[in-house]
């Protein structure tokens, strides 16, 4: 996901008449299929099945199909209109309730198109489109500052284990913490690659590993329950993950699973890192304890793609997220610079509740 031999995950392609195309991601990586969106139902409906994922990803996504919601607006009232775009939003934020980035992206639309001066609606339609391709390129400016100020973490000869996907796949390109890899490579650093498998949807197996793979990184996948032994053998030096949202204090959200690698780290004295940009912060929540986490289908569990592996009716804890204390976290890569130790302050100083102007 580092060259366009792959396509961009999520693109506009046209003008304000043209539509959404994105990677199916529930097909990879068997298959690399592309869906075209051209309403704004196909877009929730996309983001709410994971055809679509990752934080940056789904916000991106998101803002685009406010333009899918709000072009056919014919009247001429703008005040009308505003509260049409507030509906649009206020829809598109149910997608999917975890991730910061989604309704980061959506206010970013809703104010835009009330700090933009224009009376001529039809003009605003275009100006809230060229609002979400700059959401879109700045994301993968972002993503690549992310692998700048992570790259030196990536030592020749190391071992670095991820966890889910929160690559090209899950940003506009090259990710967050498959952004330092991704350079390290381009620098002609030799390492290798883990990847967890990431039960329940396998994002890790389907995904990562895909994708490193296209890049001509050496990637060796593992299950979930493997880590600990790889790390008690002494392959893993540092792990990285991304985030789906970053409380004020430290405490990071992101895919189940992430926590218990985070403990495992701990207890091996490895170093736990997480990459993320300025967009994945909320600090207008306190702590972890705060942050909404989805629960999804028991079927995940019970029959992932389409075979069952349990009793039909067995009932399944399903968390989508886990929540890993901030003491637990090395230090959150960002676009403007690495944050260690993690806390507080050190999260103040660099993400200012103001995160419009990015440093990249
Ligand atoms: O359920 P998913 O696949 O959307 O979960 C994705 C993750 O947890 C990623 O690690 C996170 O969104 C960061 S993506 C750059």
């Amino acid at each position: 996901m580092t060259d366009r031999t792959v396509p961009r995950t999520v693109e506009w392609i046209g003008d304000l008449d043209g539509h959404v195309s994105m990677i199916d991601q529930t097909k990879l990586s068997t298959e690399l299929c592309m869906i075209e969106c051209h309403d704004v139902e196909s877009i929730h409906d996309a983001i709410s099945k994971l055809k679509i994922r990752g934080a940056p990803a789904i916000g991106i996504a998101a803002a685009m199909g406010v333009v899918l919601g709000i072009r056919h607006y014919t009247g001429s009232d703008r005040a009308e209109f505003l509260e049409d775009l507030d509906n649009v939003c206020d829809y598109l934020a149910a997608s999917r309730p975890t991730a910061v980035n989604l309704t980061w992206a959506l206010d970013r639309m809703r104010r835009c198109a009330r700090s933009s001066g224009q009376a001529d609606i039809s003009q605003l339609k275009v100006t809230l489109l060229e609002e979400a391709k700059r959401i879109r390129d700045e994301d993968a400016a972002m993503c690549r500052a992310i692998g700048r100020h992570g790259e030196s973490l990536i030592k020749a000869g190391c071992g670095v284990l991820t966890h889910c996907n929160a690559g090209g796949l899950a940003t506009s390109e090259y990710g967050t913490a498959l952004a330092p890899l991704y350079t390290a490579h381009e620098s002609g650093v030799p390492f290798r690659a883990y990847a967890d498998e990431t039960r329940p949807v396998l994002q890790g197996s389907r995904l990562t590993a895909w994708e490193l793979q296209q890049a001509g990184i050496d990637v060796t996948l593992l299950c979930d329950n493997m880590a600990g032994s790889l790390m008690k053998d002494g392959k893993v030096d540092l792990a990285i993950t991304g985030a789906d949202r970053i409380a004020a204090n430290g405490d990071v959200a992101n895919k189940i699973g992430t926590y218990s690698l985070a403990v495992l780290s701990q207890a091996h004295s490895i170093p736990f890192y997480v990459a993320a940009p300025s967009s994945t912060f909320d600090l207008s929540v306190a702590d972890g304890s705060q942050i909404p986490i989805e629960h999804r289908s028991p079927d995940e569990i019970r029959r992932g793609f389409g075979t069952l592996t349990a009793p039909a009716n067995v009932p399944c804890y399903s968390p989508a997220f886990d929540v890993t204390p901030a003491r637990l976290v090395t230090g959150i890569i960002t676009e403007r610079g690495m944050i260690c130790p993690v806390d507080i302050d050190t999260i103040a100083a660099i993400i200012r509740s103001d995160t419009s102007g990015q440093d990249t």
